[in-house]
């Protein structure tokens, strides 16, 4: 097999996507994130990198809270325009109509419309060149309930996006090709 080396790229595939709350100057504003991810399990904890001018990130420091809310396919036109404008120039959340409401933690914003919401607390801000990494523990979840079965987060319903960021292109969930933590089972 020929591999061609192209130098130190951000070739990750595929990427999450997240609306990324924080209340700045006491108005909820969302951002797109597409590199975050999870970062510990106990306590459960996950990490976003935002580039220091964002908008955004202006309330994550001030209040040390934050929100991930977890788009579906039918949100995609929201999440895109939430990662081409600023909060600074308008009220994304008015332009979206995004329902907004709080929960534990009173100053992370959580979007009624995206069937999964993470309320996080700040835990490390590190600066790393270009980004901060944000490290966030969850502090409470919410699932709507027409996206659980059997009591459980059900991705088919959930219908995540995910983002080919080189490419410039969204796609919906995949083919489902094997249980995990037992599909390996059959090289045994
Ligand atoms: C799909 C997508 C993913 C993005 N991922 C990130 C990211 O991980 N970190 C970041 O700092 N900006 C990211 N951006 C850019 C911000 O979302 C964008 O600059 C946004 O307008 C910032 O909003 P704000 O100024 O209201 O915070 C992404 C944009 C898109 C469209």
């Amino acid at each position: 097999m020929n591999k061609i080396p192209v130098g130190p790229k951000l070739y990750v595939y595929p990427l999450p996507t997240f609306l990324v709350g924080a209340n700045v100057a006491n108005k909820p504003n969302f951002m797109a994130v597409a590199w975050g991810g999870v970062a510990n399990s106990e306590p459960p904890m996950l990490s976003v990198a935002i580039r220091h001018h964002r908008h955004t990130y202006l309330g994550i420091k001030h209040n040390l809270t934050f929100s991930v809310n977890i788009p579906s396919t039918n949100l995609v036109k929201e999440m895109d325009y939430c990662g081409i404008v600023s909060g600074s120039q308008v009220d994304k959340s008015a332009t979206c109509n995004f329902k907004i409401f709080y929960g534990k933690l009173k100053t992370a914003p959580l979007i009624e419309q995206c069937p999964v919401n993470l309320e996080c607390k700040v835990i490390h801000l590190l600066n790393l060149g270009t980004h901060t990494l944000v490290i966030g523990q969850i502090e409470e979840t919410y699932v709507s309930e027409d996206c659980l079965s059997d009591g459980k987060p059900d991705i088919n319903k959930i219908m995540p996006i995910t983002a080919d960021i080189q490419a410039h292109n969204y796609h919906s969930q995949g083919d489902f090709i094997g249980k995990a933590f037992s599909i390996g089972k059959n090289l045994q």
